[in-house]
């Protein structure tokens, strides 16, 4: 089965990121066929600086590898170095009404927090919808907040297939991971790097313990016994525990006698430790730069063979000579 996804360069990454797309790529890998890419032509919907966008570019590449997407196993490219992209993304804005569009909350989310209505920011599902059916892709692992963008591509497949009568493209479905469908930030609402409220991963350890710190709670005595359901440290912690680690954690809540400086510190343990293998790769990666070309390459290639080969029939079936 083939499983893409990608990621904007837009910012550091943080443990939505992980929790919501990323673990389940790296995981996919053992038995499947990965398409992972870096999606850099989105990023220029949000990110107008060049310098600023080859830098975020290159972190991203970087994080991704350290994660664990291995270059060999699966397909890890830049989604710049495979033009097709934008060509099916022409095609199939022709296939695309324009109150599906209007219909997309991401879009209304980022005009509403002030990004200017751009044709590019508006016709993003688009170049989407290329990315994903340009790859024949069967799933697409993703958090919550992307699967009205899958459903848009779903919708841009079928009435393509439609117009020219066939079924050139594959209709993808998409998979969230229900426990981890939606990463709550330091106050409660979905962790983004756009609210201000991530917890990033590649960080130096005080940085992180000041970020935990800064996580909402209910105040309350240190010997009162604590909910744990709706509490964000928990919330966080469990991203991270077993069924046996979490209801060790739940009982130190019920039973009182600590606070949640106690359950913070232990969060920022938890991350922590769980990233540390990450973090030595970044670090590993950041100071040899030809290893992460390399990889690039070698997923670019694999990538545009099959960009390549799907485009021939799907100019043809379009009339482009
Ligand atoms: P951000 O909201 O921080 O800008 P992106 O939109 O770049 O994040 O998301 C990249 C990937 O990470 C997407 O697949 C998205 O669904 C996933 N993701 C982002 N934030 C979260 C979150 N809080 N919980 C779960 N998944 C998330
Ligand atoms: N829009 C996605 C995000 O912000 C990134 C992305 C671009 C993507 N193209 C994709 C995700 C194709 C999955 C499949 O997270």
């Amino acid at each position: 089965m083939r499983i893409l996804s990608g990621i904007q360069p837009s910012g550091a990454f943080h443990l939505g990121n992980y929790f919501g797309m990323i673990a389940q790529m790296v995981k996919a890998q053992k038995n499947e066929d990965v398409f992972a890419f870096i999606a850099n032509y989105h990023a220029m919907t949000s990110v107008f600086e060049g310098d600023r966008l080859a830098k975020q570019t290159r972190e991203a590449a970087i994080a991704f590898l350290s994660f664990g997407i291995d270059p060999a196993r699966s397909t890890f490219w830049l989604q710049s170095a495979v033009p097709e992209t934008l060509e099916l993304y022409w095609i199939l804005s022709q296939h695309t009404p324009i109150g599906l569009l209007e219909r997309a909350h991401s879009y209304k989310d980022k005009v509403a927090k002030g990004l200017s209505p751009s044709h590019g920011l508006f016709s993003y599902p688009v170049l989407m919808a290329a990315d994903i059916l340009l790859y024949d892709t069967d799933l697409v692992p993703v958090g919550k907040d992307q699967v009205q963008h899958v459903e848009i591509a779903r919708d841009v497949a079928i009435k393509f297939n439609n117009a020219i009568g066939g079924d050139l493209l594959k209709i993808p479905t998409f998979k969230i991971e229900e426990n981890v469908a939606t990463v709550l930030g330091i106050d409660g609402a979905k962790m983004s790097k756009s609210y201000g409220n991530a917890i990033d991963i590649f960080t130096d350890r005080q940085t992180l313990e000041k970020r935990v710190k800064q996580i909402v709670t209910s105040p309350l005595a240190l010997e009162e016994p604590k909910e744990w359901r709706n509490d964000n440290v928990y919330r966080l912690c469990a991203l991270f525990l077993d069924e046996e680690g979490k209801t060790a954690l739940q009982k130190r809540y019920e039973k009182g006698g600590e606070g949640h400086g106690h359950f913070k510190a232990y969060l920022t343990d938890l991350i922590w430790d769980y990233f540390a293998p990450a973090r030595a790769k970044y670090e590993e990666l950041k100071q040899a730069p030809f290893k992460v070309d390399e990889a690039l390459t070698i997923g670019a290639k694999k990538a545009e063979k099959i960009a390549a080969e799907k485009m021939t029939k799907i100019r043809a079936a379009v009339g482009i000579l």
